[in-house]
């Protein structure tokens, strides 16, 4: 994950696009030294694509395919094939709501960020917000990993943390997570982008957490 130029990034979402929006600003502002090429999404009326041409990014759906949790074989090699034309060096999944397969995997091995919405290993999978809220812990947060076969699994990049606090709903607790999604995401992105993080097995090194909890509403 050594990086000089400017990075060519695509983005992947199935939802609202508050990160994408994040992370193309962030670019816009030269906090990341690279440009959002193309934005895809497997929802056609998601409002991720709107977002994207609203910031005159190109953006497309897709169809996935007759499976819920992942995408056909077709649609993957789809995918790919135009991950490929728009020249994309990393692909950032921003609220994705599909498994990505082995081919998949291969074709941008290390490539492929996810942001989740907890402090993983803790509560991966889907409702992260709501799995802390049962649980009942006191922090949670988000995490940018790696995204490799291991779902939710893969190394760790970068983490922030933010307080569980009594009256909290899901709905209070998911925006409180992600606005700091908002924060780390593009930080995180920036880092690479300078060629800061550097992966040794697990062991990602380069991004420093910044523990500020922001105990807002
Ligand atoms: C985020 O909460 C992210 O953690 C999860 O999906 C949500 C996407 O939200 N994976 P948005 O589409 O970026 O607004």
């Amino acid at each position: 994950l050594n990086n000089s130029r400017r990075l060519r990034f695509a983005i992947l979402g199935s939802g609202r696009g508050s990160n994408a929006v994040a992370l193309a600003d962030a670019c816009l502002a030269g906090e990341i030294a690279g440009t959002i090429v193309t934005v895809l999404s497997d929802v056609p009326a998601a409002g991720i694509l709107e977002r994207a041409r609203e910031r005159g990014i190109h953006a497309d759906a897709f169809d996935p395919g007759p499976f819920r949790t992942k995408l056909a074989d077709a649609s993957e090699a789809l995918v790919i094939r135009r991950l490929r034309e728009a020249r994309a060096d990393y692909v950032l999944l921003a609220g994705f709501m599909r498994i990505l397969r082995g081919e998949f995997l291969r074709a941008f091995s290390q490539r492929i960020l996810n942001i989740h919405p907890s402090l993983l290993p803790s509560f991966p999978g889907l409702n992260a917000w709501q799995q802390a809220l049962d649980h009942g812990v006191k922090i949670t947060g988000c995490t940018v990993h790696v995204v490799n076969e291991c779902i939710d699994g893969g190394p760790i990049l970068g983490q922030a943390a933010v307080p569980v606090l009594d009256g909290d709903t899901a709905a209070t607790l998911h925006s409180r997570i992600q606005k700091a999604e908002h924060g780390l995401y593009p930080s995180v992105v920036g880092a690479l982008a300078r060629g800061d993080i550097s992966i040794e097995g697990r062991r990602a090194r380069g991004f420093r957490a910044v523990p500020s909890i922001d105990f807002g509403p």
